[in-house]
């Protein structure tokens, strides 16, 4: 496992549609070992391929129930609505207002390359949509009411 760079916000790589993943090779398991460990040493708790500067269908998340890996993923449903500020590990230090469905139903490939669903609310839903939109070259920074504000970070104890 090696940590990867994140790339930030004016990167043109965060701007691209990312393809679709055929096979899970060892390159594959690799890049999502990668992920999981660039993700969790930056605190985060989403990371897509695009934000290490891979044009795939991938995506890592935790927000606190273990991690979850999702490959080729796709929206199936989503419900309701939800208004809570939002960061992006490809502009450390920043948030802002957006608004999120606050239920989402998805389906995605696991590393078996099956396909599963996973349903969420509140921080998984958001986490969801937020991650998927990397995917297709998206920011949550074209989403956001308001103005974007600075973050301080608590020291960890
Ligand atoms: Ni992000």
């Amino acid at each position: 496992m090696a940590l990867r760079t994140i790339r930030i916000l004016g990167d043109p790589v965060l701007g691209k549609v990312c393809k679709e993943v055929k096979e899970v090779n060892d390159k594959i398991t690799e890049l999502i070992d990668d992920m999981l460990e660039t993700m969790y040493e930056a605190n985060g708790v989403g990371l897509a391929a695009p934000q290490v500067g891979i044009l795939k269908r991938i995506v890592v998340m935790d927000v606190g129930e273990g991690p979850i890996v999702m490959i080729n993923p796709q929206i199936l449903e989503t419900s309701g609505e939800q208004i809570g500020d939002e960061g992006c590990l490809s502009y450390p230090g920043k948030a802002g207002q957006v608004t999120r469905p606050n239920y989402v139903k998805a389906r995605f490939q696991d590393e078996d390359m099956e396909w599963c669903e996973i349903e969420g609310t509140e921080l998984l839903a958001r986490c969801i949509c937020h991650e998927l939109d990397h995917l297709d070259g998206h920011m949550y920074t074209e989403k956001v009411e308001g103005p974007i504000h600075d973050v301080k970070y608590e020291e960890e104890e």
